[in-house]
């Protein structure tokens, strides 16, 4: 029997309760699909704070490095916000991503034909959105150095750094034309080269595998206006390319067009070893504990993980029909309600989950 090795990351706030409904469903997709799925879970973020005192302890890494694939929840608790940044969740993840080396972000954003009402933009705006975003994520900004804080008598000034060599563009690039040839073979790669030297390097890379691959269509475009054209014409992109810090703004952008940040899933891969897949949503610590998480994200990105992590393609659709079936049948959280659905709880949602396979 085919044995996959899962280390599932619950993490903080709502973490837990969306990682329960993701394990039954992948349980129960591994029985009707004739393979075996093997957990292990382990502690990052505030959780891991509060019982080692680190945010990423090693055991986690460690397992981490042995798996097949990582199915994590969500990181950060207003309780450890306002540590120093070593003793941050978030440095848990900054540090289990270049730990892994998962210099590629993927994050689509399709329109779920259900939801359209549910976004804030016109229908007619939103209704063709079927983008991508390829995010690079160990370097950039995020881990440019130098780095710092200077403290002198009169003043106090602190600093980043966004650098990125021609190895790393040229790293994230290849994933970007590597998935349009499968899409639409459109990339917009965003910068802003109008302004930064980092961009303009970015840049000659991009064009320079542009020139190399002619059945992709390529074209640049400045973050700003990006950000712009983003609400404006969302359908205009298929494959999004871009460095770390544009691209954790942009794909939080991205990820309303749908309606709810609740709905999107997102991969984190490197060029061999394991996978993070990951919901793009926070851990939302308000509705912690109180069975109104919106368990779909986590869903979804159990589906990449079944798809890109461990080529169980069969299990990964399975999965995305049944999502799909859910919302059909008009079954939402309470952060897609309105007037005709019907509320449930985020177990309910996973109960209904369950029968819809
Ligand atoms: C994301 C998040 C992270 C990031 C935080 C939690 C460090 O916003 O995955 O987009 O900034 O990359
Ligand atoms: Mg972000």
């Amino acid at each position: 029997m085919r044995e996959h090795k899962i280390v599932l990351l619950p993490g903080d706030g709502i973490g837990p309760e969306i990682t329960y409904v993701a394990k039954e469903l992948l349980v129960k997709l591994s029985q009707v699909n004739g393979f075996q799925l093997i957990f292990e879970e382990h502690i990052i973020g505030g959780a891991a704070i509060d019982e080692t005192g680190s945010p990423l302890p090693i055991n986690t890494l460690e397992a981490c490095k042995n798996s097949d694939a990582i199915l994590m929840a969500a990181i950060g608790s207003p309780k450890h916000d306002n540590l120093p940044r070593e003793k941050r969740p978030e440095t848990g993840l900054l540090a289990l991503r270049e730990g892994l080396n998962l210099f590629a972000n993927i994050r689509p954003v399709k329109i779920w034909k259900s939801l359209i009402e549910s976004s804030t933009l016109k229908e007619e705006v939103v209704k063709d959105v079927d983008l991508i975003v390829v995010r690079e994520l160990t370097s950039g900004i995020y881990f440019g150095k130098p780095k710092g804080r200077i403290e002198t008598d009169k003043s106090t000034r602190a600093f980043n750094t966004m650098s990125y060599s021609d190895q790393e563009i040229d790293q994230i690039a290849k994933v970007a034309f590597e998935l349009a040839k499968n899409r639409k073979k459109k990339i917009c790669s965003i910068d802003k080269a109008n302004v930064l030297d980092v961009s303009q390097l970015w840049r000659e890379r991009v064009d320079l595998m542009a020139r190399k691959n002619k059945d992709i269509i390529v074209s640049h475009m400045y973050v700003d206006n990006a950000a712009m054209q983003l609400v404006r014409n969302p359908s205009q992109f298929d494959v999004i390319l871009t460095g770390n810090l544009f691209g954790d703004i942009l794909s939080d952008e991205a990820a309303m067009l749908t309606g709810s940040i609740g709905m999107l899933p997102s991969a984190s891969l490197s060029t061999q070893g394991p996978g993070l897949f990951e919901p793009v949503h926070g851990s939302a610590p308000d509705i912690a504990g109180l069975d109104k998480a919106n368990p779909m994200a986590m869903v979804l990105s159990a589906a990449m993980m079944l798809r890109i992590g461990l080529k169980e393609t069969k299990a990964a659709d399975q999965l995305e029909e049944a999502v799909n079936k859910v919302l059909n049948a008009g079954l939402r959280t309470a952060d897609l309600m309105s007037k005709p659905f019907t509320e449930l709880g985020c177990r309910d949602i996973g109960k209904e989950l369950l029968k819809a396979i």
